[in-house]
């Protein structure tokens, strides 16, 4: 069975003090059991949330990037040991920002997965077309070259560590969230593209998460739709509260 998960993209957001105050406010809230909960706070505080969360085995931690070096003269970037020395689970790779502020491609992320998954650690996969795209009914088979540019590659053991996000680039931080009917309708394609890969059972055994302007008030209904597995969170997994309803939200 596949894993219900909320993860909390923090982006550039939140101090040292800042990220302690909320882990501490939403470790201490009340939390649906069987729930996956994953906070992705930057670098300099993945090691304290790690341990923060070390006690508690439904929560964890994610990287918002890595490099697709092993090691070596790469000033500023962070690789994927240094993140598994931190501790943390997984590392978030092709979110919509970094493809487009920091142009990582298709191939980019390939040599990045291949880096997460040579050190025990696991991909948060984000994929998502532009509003052009929606408008051009190209977005299918722009998810479809996500996907196979830089997942499809995988052994059936390796994609069983993917959690796949998918973001409509168009909803991240608008306020305007995908339909729960438009974001199923991209859950069961990508769910079926697993399928003509990896077979029926590896399909329906991996977490297809959706983000977007998911909050607390559409977080239930976005849930509740067949192929929707969770949330990848941005502006509201800053807010205790608001990050604790949407947990609680399937
Ligand atoms: P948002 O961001 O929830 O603020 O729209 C989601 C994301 O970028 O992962």
């Amino acid at each position: 069975m596949r894993n219900n998960i909320v993860a909390g993209n923090w982006k550039m957001n939140l101090t040292r003090d800042q990220a302690k105050m909320l882990v501490e406010k939403v470790l201490s809230g009340n939390c649906r059991k069987n729930i996956e909960v994953i906070f992705a706070p930057s670098f300099i505080n993945l090691y304290k949330i790690a341990k923060m969360c070390s006690d508690h085995t439904s929560f964890s931690v994610a990287a918002q990037d890595c490099s697709a070096n092993k090691k070596g003269a790469f000033t500023g970037e962070v690789s994927a040991s240094m993140i598994s020395s931190c501790n943390a689970k997984y590392v978030i790779l092709g979110h919509s920002e970094r493809r487009l502020n920091f142009n990582e491609s298709n191939d980019d992320l390939k040599a990045k997965i291949s880096q997460v998954l040579s050190n025990n650690l696991e991909v948060i996969f984000c994929c998502g077309e532009s509003i052009n795209q929606r408008k051009e009914s190209t977005y299918f088979d722009w998810i479809e070259s996500q996907l196979s540019e830089s997942l499809f590659h995988l052994s059936k053991k390796e994609i069983m560590k993917v959690v796949i996000a998918y973001e409509p680039i168009w909803a991240i931080g608008t306020g305007m969230n995908a339909s729960p009917e438009i974001a199923q309708e991209m859950h069961a394609f990508i769910r079926g593209l697993l399928s003509s890969c990896y077979g029926t059972k590896i399909s329906e055994n991996i977490s297809i998460l959706y983000g977007g302007s998911c909050n607390a008030e559409n977080a239930q209904t976005l849930f509740k739709q067949k192929d929707i597995d969770g949330g990848l969170i941005g502006g509201a997994s800053l807010n205790s509260k608001n990050f604790l309803k949407i947990i609680n939200s399937f």
